[in-house]
C-alpha cells in the first residue's frame, strides 16, 4: 500500500490519522451532507460508476461462454451473433454509463464549494476579530486554500472509487458464493484480513501521527517568521543563522515523517501479502477443480483470468485509503471553521435619529485583564471627541467596540440611543468609518485603495475624497499618479501617506461616524499639518473620535477624554484639562518639552552649518 506511505507529506494527514480510524462511510455520509442541492448529481455518479464496473465483466463472461460453447463443440451461429451483440452493447453502454458518471462528478465538486466558499466568506465577516488575533490565521488560510481545493478537486473521485469498489466487492462475493462457495470463502477471508491489517494501521498511525503533526507546524511557523522576519535579519546579517534554524526544522520535520512512514512498511507487505495469498489460493481451488474434472479447460483458463479481477477493488479501497482519510481531515478542520462561533448578528435595521456615540459603564477584557473598566461618556455628532493617554491605556479598544469588531462585557454603547447589538452588522458598518492605527492598504492602485471606500464610485468622487484628505498633491507627483501600485513591490508610501490615503478611503465612505487612530510612528510636521487639515475636514459633519498620539491634532476638541490603565482618568476641552492640573497637563508640558528639544537641536544645527 504505496499510497498510504506517500500521503505523508502534509500536516494533514498526521492530524486525521490521530483523529481515529477511517470511517469511509461517515466520510460519504458527510459529503452527502455538504453536497446539498448537488447530492442528486452525486448518487447518480454512484449509480453509474457501479453499472460501468458491473458492464466491464460482462464481456469476460461472454468471451467465456463461447468458450464453453467450443469446447463442447456446439457453438451455433446464432450463439456467435448474440456473443458479440452483448460484448459490443456492454462497451457501448459503459461508454455511456461513463459520461453520465463524468456529467455528474466533475463539476459537482467545484460548484459544491463555489457555494461553500462564498458562504464562508460571509460568514467570516462576522467572527470575532478575537478569531483572527488568536493564532488561527494559519489555520484558515489551510482551509481556505488546501483543504477545500483537496475536497473540491480529489474527494468526488474518490467518493465514486469507494463506493463502486464496496458494491463490487459485495456483488462478486454474491456471485461467487452461487458459483463457486470455496472461491467466495477465500474472498471473504482475504477481505477480513486485510480489514484487520487496515484497523492495525488505525492504531499505529494514531499513537505516532501527533508527533509529525508537531514537527509540521513548528516548521511552518519557521518559514513564516523567517519570511516575514526578512527586513530584520537582513539588516543584522543574520541570514545564516536563520536559515540554520530553518533547515534543522525540515530536517527535524523529515527524520520525523520518515520514521513514522516506516512505521507502515511491515502492514503494507502484509496487506500485499494477503492479496497475493488470496489469489494464489483462489487458483489453487481452480487448478484443483480442473484436475478433478469440474471445470473444462475454457473456463478454467477464464476462471484464472478473473481470479485476479476479483481482489481489484480491495487494492482500489487500500489506495485510497490514505486519500479518504486526508479527505475526512480537511473536512474536520473545514467543519471546525463552519461552526465558529460569530458575533451575534440579531439586531435590524432601525432608524437612527442622530449619531451620538454613548458608553454606559462599559467594561471590557480581551483575554482576564481588563482594557477596559467602567468607562462612560457621551460623544457628540458633528463634534469631535478626542482620546488620549498612554500606550496601552484602551484607545484602540474603545475604537475596536463600537465597531463591534469585539463585543464588551459589561454595559452598553450607544448610537442614537440605540444599543448597538440592537442594530444589524449592515446597518452599524454602512454608517462608520474606521481609519487604523496600522494602515493597510491592498496591493493594488491608489486609486482601487482609496475606491474601496465605496461601491461604484465615481473617479470625481475619488479625487475629491482625495483632494480633502490632503493626498490629492502627492499622488499626483508619483510617476504613475492614481495607477501607482502600492503594499508588496509597489511604492513605498511614508506612514503619514499611507494614512491620508486610509483617511481618503474614509472620506468617501461618508459615514456619518468615524474613528480615526492617528498612527503612532511618528508623523513629519508636513504630514501632521496635512491630518490636522483633513480632520478639519471631516468635522463638520461627523461625529469624529479621534485617537490623537499628537497633541497638536486635538486642541480644538469638543471634549478630551484622557485613559489611563483602561478608566477615565480626566475629561475636558484643552483649556479646562490644562486648568486642572493633572495628567492632560503633564502630557502636554511633556510634549511641549520633547518639541523645544528638537527646536533647540534644529537650531544648533543651523547655527553649526551656518558657520562652515
Ligand atoms: N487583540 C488583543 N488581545 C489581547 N490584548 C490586547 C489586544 N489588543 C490590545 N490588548 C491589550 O489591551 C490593552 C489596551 O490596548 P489598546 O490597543 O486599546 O491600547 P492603546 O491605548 O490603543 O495603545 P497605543 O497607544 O499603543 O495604540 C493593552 O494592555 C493591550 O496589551
Ligand atoms: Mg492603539
Amino acid at each position: 500500500m504505496p499510497t498510504l506511505s506517500n500521503s505523508l507529506e502534509s500536516g494533514y494527514r498526521s492530524e486525521r490519522l490521530a483523529d481515529g480510524g477511517v470511517d469511509m462511510f461517515q466520510v460519504l455520509k458527510r459529503m452527502s451532507r455538504l453536497a446539498g442541492e448537488h447530492r442528486k448529481n452525486l448518487t447518480m455518479a454512484y449509480i453509474a460508476s457501479f453499472f460501468e464496473a458491473v458492464l466491464e465483466k460482462i464481456p469476460v463472461f461472454m468471451i467465456l461462454y463461447a468458450f464453453m460453447r467450443i469446447a463442447a463443440g456446439n457453438l451455433r451461429t446464432v450463439d456467435f451473433w448474440i456473443v458479440l451483440s452483448v460484448v459490443i452493447g456492454s462497451l457501448l453502454a459503459s461508454i455511456l454509463l461513463r459520461y453520465i458518471r463524468e456529467r455528474n462528478q466533475s463539476g459537482s465538486g467545484y460548484m459544491i464549494f463555489a457555494r461553500e466558499r462564498l458562504s464562508l466568506g460571509e460568514k467570516i465577516k462576522r467572527f470575532p476579530m478575537s478569531y483572527f488575533t488568536e493564532g488561527n490565521i494559519g489555520n484558515l488560510t489551510a482551509v481556505i486554500t488546501s483543504d477545500i481545493k483537496f475536497i473540491e478537486e480529489m474527494g468526488i473521485t474518490q467518493l465514486t472509487t469507494i463506493t463502486t469498489s464496496f458494491i463490487t466487492l459485495f456483488v462478486t462475493l454474491i456471485m461467487l458464493t452461487f458459483f463457486n462457495p470455496y472461491i467466495a470463502l477465500v474472498m471473504f477471508c482475504g477481505c477480513l484480513l486485510v480489514a484487520v491489517v487496515f484497523h492495525e494501521i488505525q492504531k499505529i498511525a494514531k499513537r505516532h501521527s501527533a508527533f509529525v503533526q508537531e514537527q509540521q507546524q513548528k516548521t511552518t511557523s519557521a518559514v513564516i517568521e523567517y519570511i516575514k522576519g526578512m527586513q530584520v535579519i537582513k539588516a543584522f546579517h543574520l541570514v545564516g543563522d536563520q536559515q540554520k534554524r530553518t533547515n534543522s526544522r525540515y530536517r527535524a520535520l523529515s527524520d520525523a515523517q520518515f520514521a513514522f512512514e516506516k512505521k507502515f512498511v511491515v502492514p503494507a507487505v502484509v496487506s500485499d501479502s494477503i492479496i497475493a495469498l488470496s489469489i494464489g489460493a483462489v487458483i489453487g481451488i481452480l487448478a484443483l477443480s480442473f484436475q478433478s474434472g469440474g471445470l473444462t479447460l475454457p473456463v478454467f483458463l477464464m476462471l484464472l483470468i478473473f481470479s485476479f479481477e476479483i481482489f481489484r477493488p480491495l487494492s482500489s479501497l487500500v489506495n485510497v485509503s490514505a486519500e479518504v482519510r486526508l479527505m475526512e481531515a480537511c473536512l474536520d478542520r473545514y467543519e471546525r471553521v463552519k461552526n465558529e462561533k460569530t458575533i451575534a448578528d440579531t439586531g435590524t435595521n432601525r432608524e437612527i435619529k442622530n449619531f451620538d456615540i454613548a458608553f454606559r459603564e462599559v467594561s471590557f477584557s480581551y483575554k482576564d485583564t481588563p482594557a477596559l473598566q467602567n468607562i462612560s461618556f457621551h460623544a457628540q455628532e458633528k463634534a469631535m471627541t478626542a482620546l488620549v493617554g498612554k500606550s496601552g491605556s484602551g484607545k484602540t479598544t474603545i475604537c475596536n467596540l463600537i465597531s463591534r469588531f469585539w463585543d464588551c462585557q459589561n454595559g452598553q454603547i450607544l448610537i442614537g440611543g440605540i444599543d448597538i447589538r440592537e442594530l444589524s452588522f449592515e446597518q452599524l458598518i454602512s454608517n462608520i468609518s474606521v481609519v487604523f492605527q496600522k494602515v493597510y492598504l491592498f496591493n493594488d492602485t491608489i486609486y482601487n485603495n482609496i475606491a474601496f471606500g465605496k461601491i461604484n464610485a465615481s473617479r470625481e468622487e475619488i479625487m475629491e475624497a482625495a483632494r480633502k484628505a490632503r493626498c490629492y498633491d502627492f499622488i499626483m507627483a508619483l510617476p504613475d499618479g492614481f495607477d501607482t501600485m502600492v503594499g508588496e513591490g509597489g511604492a513605498t508610501l511614508s506612514g503619514g501617506e499611507k494614512q491620508r490615503i486610509s483617511i481618503a478611503r474614509a472620506i468617501l465612505k461618508d459615514a456619518p461616524i468615524i474613528l480615526l487612530d492617528e498612527a503612532t510612528a511618528s508623523v513629519d510636521p508636513d504630514n501632521e499639518h496635512f491630518i490636522q487639515q483633513a480632520i478639519n475636514e471631516l468635522v463638520a459633519e461627523k461625529t469624529l473620535i479621534v485617537i490623537a498620539h499628537k497633541l497638536t491634532t486635538i486642541r480644538n476638541a469638543s471634549q478630551i477624554l484622557v485613559l489611563d490603565n483602561g478608566k477615565i482618568a480626566e475629561s475636558g476641552t484643552h483649556d479646562e484639562l490644562l486648568g486642572k492640573n493633572g495628567l492632560y497637563k503633564k502630557m502636554w508640558e511633556k510634549r511641549a518639552q520633547a518639541a523645544l528639544g528638537k527646536w533647540t537641536v534644529a537650531m544648533k544645527q543651523t547655527a553649526k552649518e551656518g558657520t562652515v
